[in-house]
């Protein structure tokens, strides 16, 4: 079986960075040792251009590809690809002097002034403009040089812009959605406080100092800015595949970004990439949590393309200048944070960014070099020893994470959850979808994070947590899932609202999901937070709840836990119901971590998932191609520790053939190379 690389060029893992020469053209010895530096540290490629906008074109219409040649092509005979950027993340002062449209315009409807970055308007004729031509001319100019292995459009697409043109982007959007103002109006429910349209040109963005009380619009504003964000995108990406085609594209992703919805721009997408920054030694965290959140991203991400390799493209070497407290990697966590990466389906470790620039904002970002300027530095030889392992780890370059389970992660339903005007201020949605999905990974199995959009068949179980928004479509699918066989465990906010928030009639959850789970959720109850409640399970032990209780019925449903005091002692908890084929669990209240861990390890074992129990702070994952698995055993933890039940297998980082038991170094890897049984 041929082995499948995201890049023929490299077959191999990739390893390398964002690179910015652009600052150094006045440093050609400094350019020279870069080259020498990336080929000790087994660097084979290089993300360029990314804001190098005012060096390829100083004025408008000069352009100035010279140093960007020599750096390509030099590079290239070295042995080192490029990933090139197009520079529309940051723009020239000229262009904001000539173009003032293209500024971004804030919440209160003031146009910003020139600086910073990740700031354009995304209607703006005129920079649209700018950017088809800069991006022509890279296309043709570098389109079929050999060293180009990927575009990287843009930078870190986020934010919302306010301006008239969007304004009237977003009105011409409503249009298209609602057809006529009265429909809207009743999406709305926009008689609320008289707060109805008489026609579309009276509506505005969700302004702060204007309409900020409806939250069907704020959904919709949401909706529309990730819209008129992909149409940007999509621009950029014309002229790149009418001169390039055979060149594919991607744009770096953020961890949790609540901005905008990837689901749909991944779609224009060949090769998903994010750009990962874990606080890792935050005080009062363990590092298996930070991971547990960070291995949350990687799963998403991955899941955006359906299980198809990604890419690492930015990882801090060191540390970042831009947290509370930049505080910096201990030895070996370089090695094991990356490692990471590339056990839940990257194939690459990139870096932001090779060499630490002299002066201005992000002068004290880690770098792979530094301002030292040598090999010598802690830094480089992690990054340089690193290298040397994403060499042996080359066999697991094109494998998949494979699993039979899936969270459900919706953005606009986070949208949804976040603009609920009520609960309580704990609404903490994504803080609970990673606790759910670190509850689940603790059993040792792999969990997919996927969006509704997703084919759910593949899976045995579906883990719904908040999943407040559910459209009739949605509710439909959930059910013929379970009916045929699927196994669904759900949380309180099932199932309250459609998708323009009008709340399900005749009972929670809604959308036929009553009958699903056989329960009625009558009520939810906000508790403060100095308050707890528990709840009971079959075998008489206890477990704390805090933030959100829901009263509930069964309707058929069998009561697996029950509140343990408040005039809902007693009544339903957690419930389980037999529907179709399969059966549909309920969790009514905001229940500690460890039922969760407890729960999950139960029903993985029963679906026939490949549980196993791990250390604290042990993650395990499970790549795989058509010969062999590729099982990591990763110790968040800075003491060795024993592992039991391994798959055993030849590390395929130290050659050592491992058996059923092993240690882990603190701090240290093992990636296991089985044949497949
Ligand atoms: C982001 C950006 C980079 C850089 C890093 C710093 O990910 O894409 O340009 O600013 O942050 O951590
Ligand atoms: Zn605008």
């Amino acid at each position: 079986m041929k082995q499948q690389f995201l890049f023929d060029k490299i077959p191999a893992m990739l390893h390398g960075g964002d690179y910015n020469p652009d600052q150094w053209v006045k440093y050609p010895e400094i350019l020279k040792k870069d080259i020498e530096l990336m080929k000790e540290a087994r660097i084979n490629c290089v993300s360029m251009g990314i804001f190098a906008w005012s060096m390829l074109e100083p004025e408008e219409g000069r352009y100035q590809f010279d140093w960007l040649d020599e750096r390509i092509e030099s590079l290239y005979q070295n042995g080192i690809y490029t990933i090139l950027a197009t520079p529309s993340g940051a723009r020239p002062a000229w262009l904001d002097k000539k173009y003032p449209e293209a500024m971004r315009v804030d919440s209160y409807g003031q146009r910003n002034h020139h600086g910073v970055r990740h700031n354009h308007c995304p209607s703006s004729p005129a920079y649209r403009e700018k950017v088809r031509e800069m991006n022509t001319q890279l296309a043709k100019r570098y389109g079929s040089h050999p060293g180009l292995i990927l575009w990287h459009v843009s930078n870190e697409y986020g934010g919302a812009c306010y301006c008239p043109l969007c304004t009237e982007r977003f009105r011409e959007w409503l249009k298209k959605k609602y057809k006529t103002i009265d429909q809207l109006n009743d999406a709305w429910w926009s008689s609320f406080w008289s707060h109805r349209y008489t026609s579309f040109e009276e509506i505005e963005p969700p302004f702060q100092n204007g309409e900020t009380s409806m939250a069907a619009m704020q959904l919709d504003w949401k909706r529309f800015t990730t819209w008129n964000t992909q149409d940007f995108m999509e621009e950029e990406i014309k002229p790149l595949r009418e001169f390039a085609p055979q060149v594919p594209v991607t744009t770096n992703f953020m961890h949790l970004y609540g901005g905008l919805d990837y689901a749909p721009m991944a779609k224009d997408l060949d090769v998903i990439s994010w750009d990962s920054y874990p606080f890792w030694h935050r005080p009062g965290e363990s590092m298996g949590h930070t991971a547990a959140v960070t291995a949350f991203s990687h799963s998403q991400m991955r899941n955006y393309k359906q299980g198809q390799p990604f890419l690492l493209m930015e990882s801090a070497p060191g540390l970042v200048n831009w947290q509370p407290f930049n505080k910096i990697r201990r030895p070996g966590v370089h090695r094991l944070s990356s490692l990471q990466s590339v056990a839940c389906g990257s194939d690459s470790v990139q870096y932001f960014q090779f060499r630490k620039n002299r002066g201005s904002f992000e002068q004290y970002h880690g770098a792979v070099v530094d301002h030292e300027g040598s090999d010598r530095t802690r830094i480089f030889r992690e990054v340089a020893q690193l290298g040397e392992d994403l060499a042996k780890l080359a066999p697991v370059a094109g494998s998949r994470v494979k699993t039979q389970a899936a969270l459900l992660m919706d953005t606009p339903n986070r949208w949804a959850v976040e603009l609920i005007s009520g609960l309580s201020e704990h609404k903490e949605m994504m803080e609970t979808v990673c606790a759910h999905y670190e509850s689940f990974t603790s059993s040792g199995c792999d969990l997919d994070v996927i969006s509704s959009d997703t084919d759910f068949s593949s899976y045995k179980l579906l883990i719904l947590p908040m999943l407040y928004m559910i459209s009739d479509e949605l509710g439909e699918k959930l059910k013929d899932y379970v009916k045929q066989g699927g196994v669904v465990i759900a949380t309180y906010l099932l199932g309250y609202v459609g998708d323009t928030l009008l709340a399900h009639l005749g009972g929670f959850p809604g959308a036929n999901l009553r009958e699903v789970f056989q329960i009625w959720n009558e009520e939810i109850d906000s508790i403060y937070p100095s308050e707890r409640n528990a709840i009971r399970t079959g075998d008489g032990r206890l477990y704390e709840v805090r933030d959100y209780c829901e009263v509930l019925h069964t309707e058929g449903a069998e009561v697996l836990a029950s509140y343990e005091k408040d005039y809902y002692r007693d009544m339903p908890a957690v419930t389980l119901s037999h529907y179709g084929k399969g059966h549909a669990i309920y969790i009514g209240a905001r229940v500690e971590e460890d039922y969760l861990k407890k729960l999950y390890f139960k029903t993985a074992a029963a679906l026939g998932l490949p549980v196993c129990s791990l250390p604290e702070n042990v993650e395990k994952h499970v790549r795989e191609d058509e010969e062999n698995l590729y099982t990591f055993y990763l110790n968040f933890n800075d003491q060795r520790v024993s592992l039991h039940s391994v798959t055993p297998g030849g590390d395929l980082l130290t050659g050592q053939e491992i058996g059923d038991t092993a240690y882990l170094e603190p701090y240290g890897v093992l990636c296991l190379k089985s044949p497949k049984s």
